[in-house]
């Protein structure tokens, strides 16, 4: 028997995107429902990416979760580069007027499960074969199976907030969808170690060697990556190897204070940039990771699925609050004019701060004198920034 039930927005997928937009939706007064398709542990599991820009910062401190980042994480007013044996840091708070707060991704998704609990929001875990109906009709509605039993959902929009590997994209036609997208040919191999970060700021590492990058969680909880052979496999890595590679890769100042121990998790990304336009089809709105990928070099992917979401979330209340619907008829461009100057400035900076394998000297050259006129250049670290801190919304 399938059991009918309704709301306003059916949100597909309970990541920061999904998430936040049910929270922005519960706090203006309208219904929404998350189904994900992984229980909430393993979402909890996944440790992404910890760097908030302000506007991130703004939006989570509107929907009432402040307390604990404003607690445990960290405000950076600069960020550290450093490169053919020189350092520079990059003064963010004096040449963009803000900082970057170093929070885990992690730690967003659990205050806003919190807040969600609290607030009483629908969140269905272990969706299976959920399907999307009559998008493009002006009653759309989602099927699913959860603990056995068969659901249908009536609704007024669909939000499309589950992944690259989610099924909302798909649910555009090829005919109407388009996609971009860059290979890398490297990937990321990842730590974290209950040990106290190099440095009190990050530090992104070009070397002869490759990409190498310090991060943090907090004052006894850090995270490294190095750049690796995508053929890698994160057996070959012993820990001993990985801070052997990760020291080679950094100035000797930040070599000589490194402080090392067991890794407490270890795993290796491809590097990836990708978008898929449009954003919106009929009533289905795509937002997050569901549209866009973006490689991990500058920390964008959490920060534009929350742009996406700020769009999206005053669309949806001026929809459904009757005031107009030109917010989701210009929402697809509007987002992706954000999203793309996201994706330029990871690509950019990917391409700064790694080697490439097919390079050769001359690529090499125009990567050193690059980095030469960034160390030089106010201009060009103003522009740094401004895109590091995040371009307005
Ligand atoms: N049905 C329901 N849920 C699904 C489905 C499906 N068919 N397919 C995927 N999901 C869920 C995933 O299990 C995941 O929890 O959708 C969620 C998507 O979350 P994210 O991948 O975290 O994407 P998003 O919320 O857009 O967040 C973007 O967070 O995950 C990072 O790298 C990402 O930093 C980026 C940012
Ligand atoms: C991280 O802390 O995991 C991190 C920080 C900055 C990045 C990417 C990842 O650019």
């Amino acid at each position: 028997m399938t059991r009918s039930i309704k709301t306003q927005v059916a949100i597909i997928g309970g990541g920061p995107a999904g998430l936040m937009l049910a929270q922005r939706l519960q706090l203006a007064g309208h219904d929404a429902i998350v189904i994900e398709r992984q229980t909430r542990a393993h979402v909890l599991s996944r440790i992404r990416a910890g760097v908030l820009e302000q506007g991130t910062v703004d939006m989570l401190t509107d929907a009432g979760l402040a307390t604990r980042m404003t607690d445990e994480g960290f405000v950076h007013g600069g960020t550290g580069l450093s490169f053919l044996g020189r350092k520079l840091r990059i003064d963010l708070a004096a040449l963009s007027g803000k900082p970057v707060t170093i929070y885990g991704q992690t730690e967003v998704t659990k205050d806003l499960y919190d807040a969600l609990d609290t607030a009483g929001v629908r969140i269905v875990h272990e969706v299976e074969d959920v399907v999307l109906h009559d998008v493009t009709s002006d009653r759309p509605f989602v099927t699913y199976t959860a603990g056995g039993g068969q659901y249908h959902l009536d609704c007024e929009y669909i939000a499309g907030c589950d992944g690259y590997h989610g099924v909302s994209r798909p649910s555009i036609p090829a005919s109407v969808r388009r996609e971009f997208e860059r290979v890398y040919p490297f990937g990321w191999l990842g730590i974290l170690s209950e040990t106290p970060p190099v440095d009190h700021e990050l530090i992104y590492a070009h070397s002869e060697r490759g990409f190498a990058l310090c991060s943090m969680r907090h004052a006894q909880l850090s995270r490294y990556y190095v750049q690796c052979p995508l053929t890698d496999h994160v057996d070959d890595w012993s820990d001993d190897r990985f801070w052997d590679e990760l020291a080679a890769r950094l100035p000797d100042d930040a070599k000589s204070r490194l402080v090392t121990g067991p890794s407490i998790e270890k795993s290796i990304a491809p590097l990836r940039s990708f978008v898929a336009e449009p954003m919106s089809y009929g009533r289905l709105f795509l937002a997050g990771d569901a549209a866009h990928i973006v490689p991990p070099t500058g920390a964008k992917g959490l920060n534009l699925a929350m742009s996406d979401v700020y769009y999206l979330s005053n669309a949806f209340d001026d929809a459904l609050s009757g005031r107009a619907t030109t917010g989701l008829e210009s929402y697809s461009t509007t987002a992706l004019r954000r999203v793309w100057k996201s994706v330029r400035f990871s690509w950019w900076l990917t391409n700064l701060m790694h080697r490439f394998p097919d390079d050769g000297d001359f690529g090499r050259r125009v990567q050193e004198a690059e980095l030469d006129y960034l160390a030089n250049s106010q201009a060009a670290q103003t522009s740094f920034a401004e895109n590091y801190v995040g371009l307005p919304f």
